[in-house]
Parts: structure tokens; sequence; C-alpha cells
């Protein structure tokens, strides 16, 4: 690239990144409550502020207990009223529809908020056992836990999570040893309150302990199994991490992604395959006695100044209007030197990054989230929905591990057409490879696996394409149906649950907890059983273009703006909406 133009965006980035620590250090606000209540409706929202249909969902009611009495009071009502009912809580950070009991049309659905039920945090030092409620927000419980001088292992890398909702979707961080990279597998036991006869009150609590038959249902349960009111997770004695990013090439990754997590506890890597590069994480854990006090400060996750979020969003509405690919790769460049130079956010001091190896404390190194904690209105998280921010899709799809070879092989040919093709997925993090291990879980993962997550522009039209949109659905329907990938369950447009019920070998286990635990199906809706079942919809005019279909017919992607339903480059099967201005088309499908 011309090296003028580089330096110039490179310096934009660098000044806007200035402004925005300046401005970050002064003041921020936190994200919004997702659920808002009037007289007569309660709106539930996503953190992006923006479902996958771009329609609200509404419950007539909502109900904040603050114990296990009061929830148990909630469900029972719940129940007796016939209503269909839904946990949310204050972060609802998962994408997909799960907490949405019904729409508008539904009279009869209810909400139960865990906001209010985080109170308490009991740790078991003997039997390395922390007991929460399932309200409490993972910072929370990661603090508990570390200044009684334990470490909770696995988590996910954001912390705007609660316990309830993160090992209700299967969230997790990164890791091949010991019980591995998703958190649900270091859970020992629950509670959860779940639907029962009008003798014993409509509701009532299970508790569970890990040789509970109905456990490996309960510890990934999606919301649909009842409400979870305690969580047991296993802790260990802290210790602290040691963590370098070698920013290096990417050939041969096809050959390195096992030996990578075997060699390091907290391995991942973050391929960004329109610059040829591979970030390896080297991530060990070290002794208490180490030296280091680092903070890993994840800059994607940072307070972000809303000049900096709007203009970054306006430039890259720019590029995607004027179907500018070089632009976009010359920001790509940017934001990757950027990332380079601060090695991701991590701060050897908790203030600036001086040097690798970075050590640091377990509970300042796994997970973070500062924009969570600003209070102002000069910064936010870059996505919130209340400026003209970042608003992107996540894509996460999950493979056994030997698989996960011939997808990356794939994934080059893909690139090695135009390289550039990726450089919209490389301006947010790229192709981020994680770890987890075999889970017995029915809604886990039966074998050690692969992660991967990419996230992409997102119109603020539902009819309008993007710049490679043709590339991004192939790499999609490539990982979930050419590989069999599994979506991760919080993340994902809606076509990437298609036939997901037949991916799982205990799935007829799980939905047979569900008819035992909810006969009457209170915890499920239209919503749920869309993601949990996996069925296609009716399929209507621009519908693939937000991955709400494939498309089969040109009008399912947009042929007013030149974009025909046509087949992948590499992956034959894929149907993809590609722009072309030839008049002679339409491409046979
Ligand atoms: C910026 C960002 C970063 C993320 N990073 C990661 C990551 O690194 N790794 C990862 O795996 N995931 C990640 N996620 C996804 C996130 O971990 C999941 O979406 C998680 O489920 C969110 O938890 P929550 O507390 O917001 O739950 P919600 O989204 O509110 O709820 C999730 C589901 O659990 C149900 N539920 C919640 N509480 C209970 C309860 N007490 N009893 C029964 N059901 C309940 C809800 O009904 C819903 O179905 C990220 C998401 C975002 C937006
Ligand atoms: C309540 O909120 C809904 C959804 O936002 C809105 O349509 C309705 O007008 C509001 N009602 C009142 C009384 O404010
Ligand atoms: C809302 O739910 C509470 C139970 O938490 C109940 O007491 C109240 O009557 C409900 N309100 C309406 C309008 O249904
Ligand atoms: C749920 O789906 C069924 C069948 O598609 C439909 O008839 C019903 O109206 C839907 N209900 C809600 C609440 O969306
Ligand atoms: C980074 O990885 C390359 C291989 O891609 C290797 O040659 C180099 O030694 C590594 N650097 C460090 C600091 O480990
Ligand atoms: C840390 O402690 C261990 C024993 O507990 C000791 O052998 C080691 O030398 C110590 N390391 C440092 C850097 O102090
Ligand atoms: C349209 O096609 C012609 C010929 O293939 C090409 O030169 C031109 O750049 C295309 N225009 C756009 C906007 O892609
Ligand atoms: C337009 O498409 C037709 C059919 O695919 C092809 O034969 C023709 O060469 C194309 N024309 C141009 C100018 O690209």
């Amino acid at each position: 690239m011309d090296s003028c133009s580089f330096s110039f965006t490179f310096g934009i980035w660098w000044l806007l990144a200035v402004t925005n620590h300046m401005i970050q250090s002064i003041e921020g606000r936190s994200p919004e409550s997702p659920l808002q209540c009037n007289q007569t409706l309660c709106t539930l929202h996503n953190s992006y502020g923006k479902w996958g249909d771009r329609k609200d969902c509404y419950a007539l009611n909502a109900t904040y207990p603050t114990t296990e009495e009061e929830l148990l009071a909630a469900v029972s009502f719940a129940v007796k009223n016939n209503l269909k009912a839904k946990v949310v809580t204050r972060f609802s950070h998962t994408i997909p529809k799960l907490a949405c009991p019904a729409d508008r049309a539904a009279q009869s659905s209810f909400f139960i908020s865990t906001e209010r039920y985080n109170r308490q945090i009991q740790i078991d030092a003997a039997n390395s056992v922390v007991t929460v409620v399932a309200g409490v927000g993972l910072r929370q419980l990661i603090d508990a836990v570390e200044a009684a001088g334990f470490s909770l292992v696995a988590s996910p890398y954001w912390e705007g999570v609660t316990i309830g909702g993160l090992i209700s979707t299967g969230a997790h961080g990164s890791s091949w040893w010991g019980k591995g990279g998703a958190v649900h597998d270091h859970v020992v036991g629950l509670s959860i309150v779940v639907p029962a006869s009008q003798s014993e009150g409509y509701a009532k609590i299970l508790r569970m302990e890990a040789y509970d038959p109905l456990f490996k249902a309960a510890k990934l349960s999606l919301g649909v199994l009842g409400a979870i009111s305690k969580v047991n997770l296993r802790i260990e004695p802290s210790f602290k991490r040691s963590i370098t990013y070698n920013f290096t090439s990417d050939v041969g990754l096809e050959d390195l992604y096992g030996e990578h997590a075997k060699k390091y506890e907290f391995a991942d890597i973050t391929w960004y395959p329109s610059q040829h590069t591979a970030v390896y994480r080297y991530d060990s854990r070290v002794p208490l006695n180490t030296s280091g006090n680092a903070v890993f400060d994840f800059i994607g996750f940072q307070a972000t100044s809303t000049l900096v979020s709007e203009a970054v969003r306006a430039t890259e509405t720019m590029f995607e209007k004027s179907k500018n690919m070089r632009g976009k790769c010359v920001t790509a460049e940017g934001t990757i030197a950027f990332k380079k130079a601060t090695a991701n956010g991590l701060k050897n001091n908790g203030i600036i990054f001086t040097g690798y190896p970075v050590i640091g404390h377990q509970n300042k190194m796994q997970t973070s989230g500062s924009c969570l904690t600003s209070s102002s209105i000069l910064s936010s998280c870059a996505w919130d929905p209340r400026i003209k921010g970042l608003f992107f899709y996540e894509s996460t799809a999950i493979f056994p591990a030997s698989i996960f070879r011939n997808f990356i092989l794939d994934v080059k040919k893909l690139r090695d057409q135009n390289p550039e093709y990726f450089c919209g997925v490389d301006n947010y993090n790229g192709i981020l490879i994680r770890y987890i291990k075999a889970s017995d879980a029915y809604l886990g993962q039966s074998q050690d696996s692969i992660v991967i997550d990419f996230n992409y522009y997102r119109a603020n039209d539902a009819l309008t394409p993007r710049l490679n949109q043709d590339i991004l659905e192939e790499l999609e329907q490539m990982a979930f149906f050419k590989y069999g990938a599994k979506p991760h369950w919080a993340k994902n447009r809606i076509i990437a649950f298609l036939g997901v019920d037949k991916k799982y070998p205990n799935y007829n286990k799980f939905i047979g907890a569900k008819k035992q635990l909810d006969p009457q199906n209170v915890f499920s809706s239209n919503w749920s059983d869309e993601i949990l079942f996996g069925k296609e919809s009716e399929k209507s005019d621009g519908c693939a273009l937000e991955g709400l279909c494939i498309c089969s017919e040109h009008r399912h992607c947009s042929p007013q703006n030149n974009y025909y339903c046509s087949q992948g480059l590499v992956y034959k099967d894929a149907r993809v909406c590609r722009f072309s201005n030839n008049s002679s088309l339409p491409f046979s499908v």
C-alpha cells in the first residue's frame, strides 16, 4: 500500500486513540438497563440495542426478586397464572432472542429479572468451592474469590455478564488444560427453581450435585428448564499469569493451533487473514510470588469517547457505501499496528504497556470490560446503542479440533483469491481462535474443540447489503454447514442455528430433561424454540442480508442494489448474495 496513505490513516487512528485516552481518563457512562418498563409494557433489548430481526421483545410485567424465596414466588406466580416466563439479567449480553418470552401479541408473558438478586457470594475454602446467587456479576465474583485467596480459572473475556446468564449459554474463555475454557465445566452443583404441581405450590427448588442425572442438562440450559438460583463453582488457590503476544506470520497456522494449546494453559490465536498475520498468545500460569502487578484492559472493551466511536462508524459506513475495500484495508492495518503497539491493552503497571512478558494476578488478566464502569456522557462502550457508534454482527462457530485444520485451509483459499475480502473482519478482531475441552453437558461440546469468533459490519438499515456480503456469508455457511460447526448459543445470526438439533449427540437427552422439568413449557417461547430447534422460517425479500435465511432466489438478496443469489467461490454449495453490475444476470443458483 502507499506509505503516505498508511501513515495518514495510522496517524488518524493514533490521534483518535490518544484523544480517547484523554477523554476516557476524565469520565464515561455505563450501559443503560436492557429491560425498560412503563405502566403497560416491558421491553427487553440485547447489549447492542437490536435483535437479529430488529423487532423488539416484550412482556406485560416484570418482577425483581432479591432472594431465593422471592424467585420461587415469582416462578410460582407465572405457573399459577399460566404465563410464559423468561429470566433476564441486568446485562442481557446474549445476541439472539433467547430471553424473549413472546411478542407483543402474546398477552401472557412475564420477565423475572435477576438484577437485584446479586448479594450472596459464599466461599467454602476447605472444599475450594464458591456458591453464588445467579444475578451476581462476573467481575464481582472474580474479585470476591481473589480477595479470599482463590482464583476462578475459566471465564469469558468480557466481564459484563451474570453467573446465571453465562453458564446458561455455555460461555467460555480459552483453555485445553484441566476442565478447560468453558465455565459450566467448572460448575459442581446448582439450584434451580422449576414449575411444580398445584399441591407443591406451583414451583419448587431443586438442588443438584454433579452425580444428579439432570445435572448434565441443567449446567448449560439456555434458560429453558427453569430459573437458576445458585451456582457452585470450583476454585483454585490464587495464581498469576504471564502473557506475551507474538505478532507473526500465519504460515503454518493449520499445523500449529493444536500444539499451541497444549503448550500454554490460556492460549489463543487472533488471525488477521487480510494481513497474513497470526497473533499467538503465550499465556501461562505462574506462581503468586512472581513479580508483576499488571492489568489486561482489552482495547476493544475500554470506554471509548463518543467522538471516536462515531468517527470510526462513519468511516466504515463511508467505505461500505463507496465499496472501498482498500480503505477498509488501510484502517485494518492501522488498527492492528495500534494493537501491536499497545499489546491489545495489556498494562504492565496498570497504566501502560512497557514490554513483555506482562505478569499479573488472574483476576486482572483473564477478563475485562472497563467501559462498563464509566459514569458520564462523554464515553461508553463503543457499541452503546445510545450513540451512533459501532454496530456489527458476531458469528461464533465451534469445531471439533481435528477438522479445524481443513477449515483453516479453506479460509486460506478464499483469502488467496483476494486478501482484501477479509479487511472488514480484520477491522474488528479478525478471526479469534479459542479452545474449550470436551464436556459432559448435553448442550456442551462432546469433544475437545476450537471456537472462532468474527465480527463484521451491520448496516443501519436491514435491507442494505454489506461490502463483501458474499464472502462473509460463504465463511459463515462453510463453518456451519460444510464443517458442521456448532453455533455459540449466545451469539450468531439465526441461520447458524439451522439443524443444530442434529449436531449434538445428547440433544434428545436434553429435550427429555426439559419435558421432565418444565412439561408445560413455561420457560419456552417461539424465540427460544427458534434457537433450540434450529428450524428454518419463512423466507422474505432481503432475508439473507441479515442472516435470517439462506438465499435461494435473488429476491432474498437485494436485486435493486445488484446483489444476486449466487454460489460460493470455494464452498460451491454455499448460497450467497453477491454484487454484480452485469445486466445479463441472473446467475444460475
Ligand atoms: C461484548 C461481548 C463480549 C462477549 N464475550 C464473550 C466471551 O469472551 N466468551 C463467551 O463465551 N461469550 C461471550 N459473550 C457472550 C456472553 O457471555 C453470553 O451472552 C452470556 O450468556 C451473557 O450473560 P448475561 O448475564 O448477559 O445473560 P443474558 O444474556 O441476560 O441471558 C442469557 C440466557 O440465560 C438465561 N438466564 C439468565 N440468567 C438465568 C438464570 N438465573 N436462570 C435461568 N436462565 C437464566 C436467559 O433467559 C437467556 O436465555 C460476549 C458478549 C458480548 C456482548
Ligand atoms: C410503553 O412502552 C411501549 C414500548 O416502548 C410504548 O409503545 C408505549 O407507548 C408505552 N406506554 C406508555 C403509557 O408510556
Ligand atoms: C406483576 O407481577 C407481580 C408479581 O411479581 C404481581 O404481583 C402483579 O400483580 C403483576 N402485575 C400485573 C399488571 O400483572
Ligand atoms: C409462535 O409461532 C406460532 C407458529 O408459527 C404462531 O402461530 C404464533 O403466533 C407465534 N406466537 C408468538 C407469540 O410469536
Ligand atoms: C514468534 O513466532 C515465530 C514463528 O512464527 C517464531 O519464529 C518466533 O521465535 C516467535 N517469537 C517469540 C518471541 O516467541
Ligand atoms: C517463590 O516461592 C518458591 C517457594 O514457595 C521459591 O522456591 C521461589 O524461589 C520463589 N520465587 C521468587 C521469584 O521469589
Ligand atoms: C461494473 O463492471 C465493469 C466491468 O466489469 C467494471 O469495470 C466496473 O468497475 C464495475 N462497477 C462497479 C461499481 O463495480
Ligand atoms: C455478464 O455476465 C454474462 C453471464 O455470466 C457473461 O457471459 C458476460 O461476459 C458478462 N459481461 C461482462 C461485461 O462482464
